[in-house]
């Protein structure tokens, strides 16, 4: 076949005209295309040109948009009558119901319409592009176009070829995103593409850790945002996309990827999406919407303690830079050295919990607090205790990180604290998608950056903390659980031995 997206009067139909068909027909139109809508249910098309068009609207209300230009975008957007008025599309983009069965019936009935050198990109989210053209008489002409919610506003798009693509296919769908002012990036055919697939460690670890007691939901969405910079918290995300939503995704990518471990899905989050605890749409998720916003109880009661004048830090990463800032302030850091004469002895694990740093250093447990200094980009400590740290102990060094300046969260032993560990998840997880080649590295970290809305990219991430360091903290992870989760992948390993960046290539 002969592909050419590129045409200045093409004609594109998208099919479906629910919360993403309306979204992209909208995109496509603004780009000066002229967009055709079809929808199988009545008055869908006409209820998604009404969003639309009041949409725009309020874009012009605010000057970003002129009310002439507003006119030609809405003359460009019109309805199709029957799937019959396809056939004049050079690329129809579906967005209907995320049902196999469903988009393989579709496609079919089109192509019985469509030129033969016209281009079908479905939306799914979940399903295998190839899968879906499998049913087509021409697979070569079956692509992916993955959007975001909402389409108007989400600049990126995963663009995926299906193993029976046209080998023309991908470029042209690179060129088209561009051409309607997208940020394409390149995926194969793989479940939840980078995207989805990148998304399965923030929230699944971040239920680990509630589920073993270490921190409550707003402790570790507080760390999240003021101490490792990210936007949003990972419960405050299960809730505003929905918890049904996210255990869905996380079901269907460990069962598509046969049951991997790293990617298990959460038995507590079940509980909560059987009993409607959905999250903002329903009134109550990890956070009541339905009253006042309520404060929940800390995990752990720290009593207050004046600040000490002495401590004693164990000689390992990040021990330098906290005797300086607590230097800073006023109190006398001894780093290494025998730590009897001090009534705090601070360690500063990488994926270990307190209890094991205590007892490998020889440490009294009763007088030993860790502190996270890799998960801290921004402020706020963690501070975790061992179930026989002293409560004098645990309050003095509360105090004397309060005595910098900076806000402190308490939270109960861990392997790798709360940020440390989830941050080493998502490095993991991002150089498994590249090691499997779903993307190129440089791709991983844009469509997480655009696709997640997190500070950086996983990969870039990994350079951040360091690749030896993320190492370190996975392997001691694996080590204290025997979990077969936080195994390193082969890509991280050895990029962490050559010392070089996690986007190196082979
Ligand atoms: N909602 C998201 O966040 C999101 C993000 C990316 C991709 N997607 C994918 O986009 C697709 C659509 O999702 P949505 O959220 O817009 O769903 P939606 O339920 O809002 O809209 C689907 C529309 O398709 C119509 N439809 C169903 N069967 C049809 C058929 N055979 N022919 C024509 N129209 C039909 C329905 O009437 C409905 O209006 C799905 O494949 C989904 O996985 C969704």
């Amino acid at each position: 076949m002969t592909i050419n997206l590129d045409r200045p009067d093409m004609i594109v139909a998208v099919i479906g005209a629910g919360a993403m068909g309306r979204g992209i027909a909208q995109v496509c139109a603004q780009a000066g295309l002229q967009t055709l809508l079809f929808d199988a249910r009545d008055g869908a098309v006409a209820e998604a040109i009404a969003v639309v068009d009041k949409g725009l609207d309020g874009q012009v209300a605010k000057g970003r948009m002129s009310a002439d230009d507003k006119a030609s975008v809405m003359q460009r957007l019109r309805p199709m009558a029957s799937l019959a008025d396809a056939a004049s599309a050079g690329l129809v983009i579906e967005a209907i119901v995320e049902d196999l069965a469903v988009k393989r019936e579709l496609f079919r009935a089109l192509e019985k319409h469509l030129g033969a050198d016209a281009v079908i990109a479905t939306n799914t989210s979940s399903l295998s592009v190839t899968e879906i053209a499998a049913g087509c008489e021409r697979p070569a002409r079956v692509g992916g176009l993955h959007f975001f919610n909402p389409p108007p506003v989400m600049k990126l798009v995963e663009v995926i070829g299906g193993l029976r693509s046209d080998p023309a296919l991908v470029d042209a769908l690179v060129a088209f995103a561009l051409r309607i002012g997208k940020q394409p990036i390149v995926a194969t055919d793989t479940p939840g593409f980078v995207v989805n697939h990148a998304g399965r460690a923030y929230g699944p670890e971040a239920l680990r850790i509630v589920a073993q007691g270490i921190a409550s939901p707003r402790e570790v969405d507080i760390l999240m945002k003021e101490a490792a910079g990210f936007r949003m918290g990972p419960f405050e995300l299960f809730d505003l996309i929905g918890a049904d939503i996210t255990h869905a995704v996380m079901e269907s990518i460990f069962a598509r990827y046969y049951d991997e471990p790293m990617y298990q899905p959460s038995a507590q989050l079940a509980v909560r999406v059987a009993g409607g605890l959905l999250g903002r749409k329903t009134g109550r998720g990890f956070y009541d919407y339905a009253d006042a916003p309520k404060t929940s109880a800390p995990t752990i009661l720290v009593a207050p303690r004046p600040k000490p004048a002495s401590v004693w830090i164990a000689d390992e990463d990040g021990a330098a830079e906290l005797a300086a800032l607590l230097n800073a302030a006023g109190i006398q850091a001894t780093v290494g050295g025998a730590p009897s004469a001090h009534a705090v002895n601070i360690v500063t694990p990488l994926g270990e919990d307190c209890t094991g740093a205590a007892l490998r250093l020889k440490l009294d447990p009763a007088r030993t607090v860790a502190v996270d200094m890799v998960g801290r980009f921004k402020g706020r400590y963690t501070v975790m205790k061992n179930p026989l740290t002293a409560p004098d102990a645990l309050g003095a060094t509360v105090a004397a990180l309060a005595a910098t300046g900076a806000p402190v969260t308490a939270i109960n032993d861990s392997i790798g604290f709360v940020v440390q560990r989830l941050l080493a998840m998502i490095v993991n997880v991002g150089s498994r998608i590249a090691e499997l080649r779903v993307a190129a590295p440089a791709d991983i970290d844009t469509a997480v950056e655009l696709g997640l809305n997190y500070p950086r990219g996983p990969l870039a991430l990994g350079d951040l903390l360091g690749p030896a360091r993320v190492l370190a903290v996975l392997d001691h992870m694996q080590a204290a659980t025997h979990d077969p989760k936080y195994r390193a992948t082969a890509w991280l390993r050895r990029r962490a031995a050559l010392g070089v960046s996690l986007r190196t290539p082979d």
